[in-house]
Formats: C-alpha cells, sequence, structure tokens
C-alpha cells in the first residue's frame, strides 16, 4: 500500500476530526480529542513540521489547507465545548485580557456655558430665539437706532462682505457684531408682549490675544410688555447672575451709553476669580459681564410698536467670559482649539 498523498491525508483529518469531536461527550472526551488530533504527536502537527521540506510548488497550497483545518478544529472544539456544558459562553472568552476602552465626547465648555444660561431664562419664561450670522446693515445698525455717521457704529469694528446685497434697500451685507439684530427680527415679526433669549455666534475685526477673538458668542435677551420697568430689569438679571454664579454673588449695575437703550447700565460681578490665583490676597475685582438698559423708543418705533403702549428691556452678555469666568480659564483661544486634553477637562460639568 502506498503512502497516501499529503493533501489527500489533509482531508482525511478534516473529516474524521469534526465527527470524533461530534461525538465527544463530556469535557473529559474532547480533551483526548484536543490531543489526538492537535496535540504535539498528532498527525496533522507532525504533517505541518514538514511543509518546509516540501517542493515549492506544493508547499503553499499544503500549508493554507493544513492551518485551516487546524483552525476549523480549534473552532470545533470550542463550540462543542460549550454544548457539552463545561464551560458558559462567557467563560469561551479570556476576560483578564484587557478591554478596549472608547474615548468619550463630551459637551463643549462654551456650549456648557450657553445652554446653563438659556436654561435660567426659559425657566423664566424666556423663548429662544435666532437669527442670521450675515446681516444686513439695517438690522445690525439702523434698526437698533445707529445711523450711518453715529460713532458708536465704529466700535463694533466689523467685517463687510462682498457679495451684492439681495436687499439694496436693508444695505450691504456683513458678519453681525452682537445678537442685537434679532431683536429687531423679532420684533417685526409679532406683536408684544415678547420675551426672548438669542445665542449665537458674533463677529469683530479683533486681533487674537488671551481675551480677544474675531468671533465669540453672545446671548441676547428682549423682553416687551405693556407694564416693565427698570426695576423689572434689574430684578431679572440678579436673580439670574445669582444662579448663575452662585447666591452670595454682588453686581453693580454703572451707567453706560448703548444707542438702542435709554437709560443703559453695564453690569459687574465681584470677582476674585483670576485676580491673583485665589491666594489669601486675592482682593474683590469688579468684572464687566453684561450690557443692557430700556429699549429706546426709536427701536420701538421703527418695528411699529407703540413706545407709549409698551416698554421693554434689552440685555447682552459674552458667552466666552462667562465661561471663562466660572472655570478659571485664562486665555479665550483655548476654546477655539479643539485640544482635547483642554476639551476632556470639561466632561460631565455644566
Ligand atoms: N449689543 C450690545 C453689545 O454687543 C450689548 C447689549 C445688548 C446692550 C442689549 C444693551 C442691550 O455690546
Amino acid at each position: 500500500m502506498s503512502e497516501p498523498e499529503p493533501l489527500q491525508e489533509l482531508e482525511t483529518i478534516a473529516e474524521a476530526s469534526a465527527s470524533g469531536i461530534a461525538q465527544a461527550g463530556s469535557t473529559e472526551a474532547l480533551e483526548q480529542q484536543r490531543v489526538h488530533w492537535l496535540g504535539r504527536k498528532s498527525r496533522l502537527m507532525e504533517m505541518m513540521k514538514l511543509i518546509p521540506q516540501l517542493a515549492p510548488e506544493e508547499r503553499g497550497l499544503f500549508g493554507k489547507r493544513a492551518n485551516e483545518i487546524k483552525r476549523a478544529i480549534e473552532s470545533q472544539l470550542a463550540d462543542r465545548r460549550v454544548a457539552v456544558g463545561g464551560v458558559s459562553q462567557a467563560a469561551a472568552y479570556d476576560r483578564t485580557l484587557p478591554g478596549q476602552s472608547f474615548s468619550q465626547g463630551s459637551v463643549h465648555p462654551l456650549t456648557q456655558t450657553q445652554d446653563r444660561i438659556l436654561e435660567i431664562f426659559t425657566a423664566m419664561g424666556f423663548e429662544v430665539a435666532d437669527g442670521p450670522e450675515m446681516e444686513y446693515e439695517y438690522y445690525n445698525f439702523d434698526g437698533l437706532n445707529i445711523p450711518a455717521d453715529h460713532p458708536s457704529r465704529e466700535s463694533f469694528d466689523t467685517f463687510f462682505v462682498d457679495l451684492p446685497s439681495p436687499e439694496p434697500k436693508k444695505g450691504k451685507l456683513l458678519l453681525r457684531s452682537h445678537t442685537s439684530p434679532v431683536q429687531v427680527r423679532v420684533m417685526e415679526s409679532r406683536k408684544p408682549p415678547v420675551r426672548i433669549v438669542v445665542p449665537g455666534r458674533v463677529y469683530r475685526r479683533d486681533a487674537l490675544d488671551p481675551g480677544h477673538s474675531f468671533m465669540f458668542h453672545q446671548v441676547e435677551g428682549l423682553l416687551v410688555d405693556d407694564k416693565t420697568s427698570f426695576a423689572d430689569l434689574k430684578g431679572i438679571l440678579n436673580l439670574f447672575l445669582r444662579s448663575l454664579f452662585g447666591p452670595d454673588t454682588q453686581t453693580r449695575f454703572r451707567p453706560h451709553f448703548f444707542p438702542f437703550t435709554e437709560p443703559s447700565a453695564e453690569i459687574d460681578i465681584a470677582s476674585t476669580l483670576g485676580s491673583d490665583g485665589g491666594s489669601s490676597f486675592a482682593r474683590k475685582r469688579w468684572v464687566e459681564i453684561m450690557g443692557c438698559g430700556v429699549v429706546h423708543p426709536n427701536v420701538l418705533r421703527k418695528v411699529g410698536y407703540d413706545p407709549n403702549k409698551v416698554q421693554g428691556f434689552a440685555f447682552g452678555m459674552g458667552v466666552e467670559r462667562i465661561a471663562m469666568l466660572r472655570n478659571g480659564v485664562k486665555d479665550i483661544r483655548a476654546f477655539f482649539e479643539n485640544d482635547l486634553r483642554f476639551l476632556e477637562q470639561f466632561q460631565g460639568g455644566k
């Protein structure tokens, strides 16, 4: 009797091992099967050791098939082990291997602060509104009582957009330099009462430094009703700032000028944060946190509201400034660099 062809013998092993394993009825029997088919002295292993001696043209095919059969036997053994109840499905895996960890995303610190601001105002009955970042000159300026020759136009170093205006009557196109234009858009489109907060990006031609960015975020607020007063404005904004920064937060309303509000004020909060790293010598420092005021009658008139029947107040704040104070961030640019080492510190924050 001549020796069987090696490839043919492999097939014989494949068949015999499959039926042998299928018939094993206990873990012990399976262990014997394993030794018999895959043990160091098994026929398959001996044949595999001889691969290097085969003629090159046979080697590839034989090696490939031998490996396939070896893997098939291993997986049949594993399946059968589960079937005979020797191992639970879970134990068939090596639980001592280190797990794969997935890095988890987190809400951007600016979004966290913005969400918190909106949450406080929506709890007081304000609704969230928005408007376009590319705006007409009219809404950014004229509608807000800032005529073309008004010097305060220059305090908003505006980016103009080099495109023909689709509505020349509303002036040139620009990137809005504050969120106040949305006040005008919303009042134009509905009757009072109005109670809105408006988050959004704004743009100014500022050089980048630790305190400035050419793009930043504001939250605007507007309330118009038949009876509102500066006292309501003060009450609501004090409540807001104490919700945001803590019940003991001190505030100061300092007279200021905005063309679209009269009277106007800037609000400062007392902060020891960031003054000298919180040492025992930390001195109280007033930090400007928002602008506000009673809506100017001219602004109401332009949208068709009657200033003798309704009044309102408005406010605007910078989200970056607030996020920096809340989190002790000293450089505004950190918010825009997308460095995960920075962003990961805000995981789970609010
Ligand atoms: N729009 C003003 C600014 O960007 C802030 C502000 C809004 C002031 C509403 C008063 C009322 O500086």
